[in-house]
C-alpha cells in the first residue's frame, strides 16, 4: 500500500488519495473506448488505430533475428549504438541538410513516445506554457501536463486545411510561454505545414525566444508535391529545436519500440540524464534492426508510402462523394472527414457507425475540442478493406441522412 498524507480523509476514493493531481486529472485516451467496443464484435473494419497494416520488412526482421543470434543481448551505450547514431546523422543530413554530431547530439529512444516525454521533462518548469496546435496527437497534452507544464491550444481549422495560423500562435504568447509544440505531418488531420507557415513560425520562435518541440514521426509519409522540411533545418532553428522522430510509421516497426531525438549538445546532455536513469537504453535488438532500416530500408519506405498514397486517394474521394467534406491530407495516413452534414456529433457518429456497420473510426473530439466536427479514419489498412469500409459508411450516412 502506498503511503498517503494522513490529512486526506479515508472516504476519499483511492485514486484521489494516491495519485498525483496532474495524473489523476488527465482523462483516459478518447481512443480506448472504441477499441474496447470493437474487441467485443466480429467483422469489424478498424480505421481506428494509427498503425501500419504492413509487417516490418523482411530484411529488417532478419537484422533483428541476426542480432539476437549473435548474442547481442546486452545493454548498449545510453545514447544508443554509435553505428545507429552515425547512420541517423547521415540520414538527417541527406534528407534535410541539418547536421547533428552523433556523439553528443542524438539519443536513441523507446519510440518517439519516450522522446516526447524526455523533451518535456527535461525542459519544462512548473507553470511554463507550451503552445500546441489542436487537434493534435492524444499524447501531447498529457506529456506537457505530466511534466508540470500548461498546454495552450491554438485551434486549426478545416477552412485552412488545418495548417497552423502564425498570427494565432503569436497572439497566444504570454510571458510564461516557454515553447511551441509542432506535430506535422499531423495526426489526426493529415495536414502539413506549408513552407511559408513554417518560415513564419520560425521567425516567431526567434522573436519570442521560444524553444520548439517538433515531432516529425510522419516525415517520410508525404504525398503529392509536398516536400517535408525538418524544422531544425530552417535558418536559426537548430539551436532552439528538439527534433523527434521514429521508426514506427515509415518502417512499420511499431512493436519494436524505437525512436530518436536530436538537439544541441547542451540540451541532449540534460535529456540523457533522465533517459539513462529511467530507461538506460532502447532495446538492443531494435537498435540493430533500425540500423538496417535506415541504411537499406529506402525502397521499402517508398513501396509502403506509394500504397498509402493510393489508399489516401480512394478514401478522400470516397468520403467527399458521400457528402462528408474531407480536405486532402498531404501527410501521415489519416483522413479527417467533417461529419456535421449528418446532424450527428462526432462521438455519436463514431459509436453508431461501429455498432450499426462495424466500422471503427475515432471521434475528432478525442484530439481536442476543435476536432469535434470530424472523425479520424486511418487508411493504413488494405485497399480492399477500405473499399468495403466505404460501402458500409455510405450505407450508414444514407440511412441517417
Ligand atoms: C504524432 C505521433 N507521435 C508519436 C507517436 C508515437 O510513436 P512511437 O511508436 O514511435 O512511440 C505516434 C503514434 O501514433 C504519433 O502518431
Amino acid at each position: 500500500m502506498v503511503a498517503t498524507s494522513s490529512r486526506v480523509p479515508l472516504r476519499v476514493p483511492l485514486a484521489e488519495r494516491v495519485l498525483a493531481h496532474r495524473v489523476h486529472d488527465v482523462p483516459p485516451s478518447g481512443i480506448r473506448k472504441f477499441f474496447d467496443i470493437a474487441a467485443t464484435m466480429t467483422d469489424v473494419i478498424s480505421l481506428g488505430i494509427g498503425e501500419p497494416d504492413f509487417d516490418t520488412p523482411r530484411s529488417i526482421i532478419e537484422a533483428g533475428v541476426e542480432s539476437l543470434r549473435e548474442g547481442r543481448t546486452h545493454y548498449t551505450s545510453n545514447s544508443g549504438t554509435i553505428e545507429l547514431r552515425r547512420a541517423l546523422a547521415k540520414h538527417l543530413e541527406r534528407l534535410y541538410g541539418v547536421v547533428y554530431d552523433p556523439n553528443t547530439e542524438l539519443v536513441i529512444t523507446v519510440g518517439a513516445s519516450e522522446a516526447l516525454d524526455l523533451a518535456m521533462r527535461a525542459t519544462i518548469e512548473p507553470g511554463d506554457e507550451v503552445i500546441l496546435h489542436e487537434p493534435s496527437y492524444v499524447a501531447y497534452v498529457p506529456a506537457i501536463v505530466f511534466a508540470g507544464g500548461t498546454p495552450v491550444h491554438v485551434a486549426t481549422r478545416f477552412e485552412d486545411d488545418f495548417a497552423l495560423d502564425p498570427a494565432a500562435v503569436e497572439a497566444a504568447i504570454t510571458p510564461r510561454t516557454k515553447a511551441l509544440f509542432l506535430g506535422y505531418p499531423c495526426n489526426p488531420t493529415g495536414a502539413v505545414l506549408p513552407d511559408a507557415v513554417q518560415d513564419e513560425l520560425a521567425r516567431i520562435a526567434e522573436r519570442h525566444d521560444l524553444l520548439v518541440y517538433s515531432d516529425e514521426i510522419y516525415d517520410r509519409l508525404a504525398y503529392g508535391s509536398y516536400r517535408h522540411r525538418a524544422f531544425s533545418a530552417l535558418p536559426g532553428m537548430r539551436e532552439r529545436t528538439i527534433l523527434m522522430g521514429g521508426f514506427s510509421k515509415a518502417y512499420a516497426m511499431t512493436g519494436w519500440r524505437i525512436g530518436w531525438m536530436a538537439a544541441p549538445a547542451a540540451i541532449i546532455e540534460g535529456i540523457l540524464k533522465i533517459h539513462q536513469y529511467v530507461i538506460m537504453t532502447a532495446p538492443t535488438v531494435a537498435q540493430d534492426a533500425a540500423l538496417v532500416a535506415i541504411v537499406d530500408g529506402e525502397p521499402e519506405v517508398e513501396r509502403m508510402r506509394a500504397e498509402y498514397d493510393r489508399r489516401r486517394r480512394l478514401v478522400v474521394d470516397g468520403f467527399n462523394a458521400m457528402g462528408l467534406a474531407t480536405f486532402e491530407p498531404r501527410g501521415a495516413f489519416y483522413a479527417f472527414p467533417r461529419i456535421t452534414s449528418t446532424g450527428l456529433d462526432a462521438d455519436t457518429f463514431a459509436t453508431r457507425l461501429l455498432e450499426e456497420e462495424h466500422v471503427a473510426v475515432i471521434p475528432g473530439s478525442a484530439f481536442g475540442a476543435s476536432g469535434a466536427e470530424h472523425v479520424r479514419a486511418c487508411y493504413a489498412t488494405s485497399y480492399e478493406r477500405l473499399e468495403e469500409a466505404l460501402v458500409r459508411i455510405r450505407r450508414f450516412v444514407d440511412r441517417i441522412g
